[in-house]
């Protein structure tokens, strides 16, 4: 079976990351987040991927080229306008005739894509769509589904007396070239407004999977900090060679200061090449990425920072995101919620 990853969209929601990189190439655990959807695509004997790209899609081509390098046959359909998700999937699956997985570039899950499979041949499905369960459905669009799994209705974020499930559209679906064919060819066209509720109309087969396991996607900057929260708190396997130290994991030629502290939960992961000076506190999970320095005295607590940024001396991070290339100089302090595009500079003790 092939894979279709929807990867074009512009990620608005996790600027100012996604200005400089696709959101699918962000950095998850100082790796392409792709990858971990190729992991779970190999797991599950899926070879070959198609990738729909429409922003930026020369950088897709630079870091995976034609997949072999990732253990995959990789290749690229690309919109010069954006043809939203059904569009990109109508684009993309030209000319094929069988079953097609498609997922979305942002969701990071343990899909057992064999299972849906299963339930998608054995319902007979033109249509099959994985779900999850969520603990706050009044934050989502629902999915409802009948006791046999037939999707009967969508809900957009529901208040309280009108959820009546807790399933949501995890960004996994299988379609039938006879659901494909339904997406009308060449214009914009989404998956969730357009072809879904087409299903509905016509009585198509289109049936709901619940998947368990983690769930996430990576679409705002909370949601982006948190897969990291949950990677390094041990919710998803780190399928690497890794140098272990207490909590500390260290990729090839990361040099950390003997006396570097940790208190708390979780793990710190420091990138290839990366520098931590002596007296350096962390608490938490924290992600160092490749070739940061960070200075003596810094203080670093559940946060990410992105490749090549330097931490002055003293300067403290709680919970916040630090873009590629930036400068925080001594005695800055970063704190909740902040995101800090690439390249950004912050001047001496500073408080932000
Ligand atoms: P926001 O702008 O923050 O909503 O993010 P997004 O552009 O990624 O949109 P959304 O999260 O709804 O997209 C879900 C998936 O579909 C992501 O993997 C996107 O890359 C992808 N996607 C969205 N729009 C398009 C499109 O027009 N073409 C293609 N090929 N993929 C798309």
């Amino acid at each position: 079976m092939k894979a279709l990853i929807l990867t074009g969209g512009q990620g608005l929601r996790l600027r100012p990351f996604t200005c400089e990189t696709p959101k699918p190439l962000l950095p998850v655990a100082n790796v392409p987040f792709l990858l971990y959807q190729f992991q779970l695509l190999r797991r599950h004997g899926v070879r070959e991927v198609l990738l729909a790209t429409a922003y930026r899609p020369e950088a897709f081509r630079r870091a995976f080229g034609d997949g072999r390098k990732v253990g995959l046959r990789i290749r690229y359909a690309f919109e010069p306008s954006p043809l939203g998700t059904g569009g990109a999937v109508r684009k993309t699956a030209e000319g094929i005739d069988r079953t097609l997985l498609v997922l979305n570039g942002d969701v990071l899950n343990d899909l057992d894509v064999g299972a849906f499979l299963r339930s998608h041949r054995r319902r007979k499905a033109a249509a099959s769509i994985a779900l999850v369960r969520v603990k706050d459905p009044t934050l989502y669009g629902l999915v409802e589904t009948s006791p046999e799994g037939r999707i009967l209705r969508f809900l957009e974020k529901p208040t309280w007396d009108e959820v009546t499930c807790n399933t949501i559209n995890a960004g996994a679906y299988l379609f039938e070239p006879s659901a494909v064919a339904r997406i009308p060819p060449g214009v914009p066209y989404s998956l969730e407004r357009g072809l879904f509720p087409s299903l509905l109309e016509a009585g198509a087969p289109f049936y709901g999977f619940v998947i368990g396991g983690y769930w996430m996607d990576i679409g705002t900057v909370e949601k982006y900090l948190q897969v990291h929260l949950d990677i390094l708190g041990g919710a998803v396997p780190l399928e690497r060679a890794l140098r272990r130290r207490g909590r500390f994991l260290l990729e090839p030629g990361a040099r950390l200061a003997a006396d570097a502290a940790h208190d708390g939960e979780g793990r710190v992961l420091i990138g290839r090449g990366a520098r931590v000076a002596p007296c350096v506190q962390f608490s938490g999970s924290v992600c160092v990425g490749p070739r940061c320095a960070i200075a003596r005295g810094a203080s670093l607590a559940g946060c990410v920072v992105l490749g090549g940024s330097r931490i002055g001396e003293g300067a403290r991070l709680k919970d916040c995101v630090v873009g590629h290339r930036c400068v925080v100089e001594a005695g800055a302090s970063i704190g909740p919620g902040r995101a800090l595009g690439d390249g950004t500079v912050v001047k001496r003790f500073s408080q932000l």
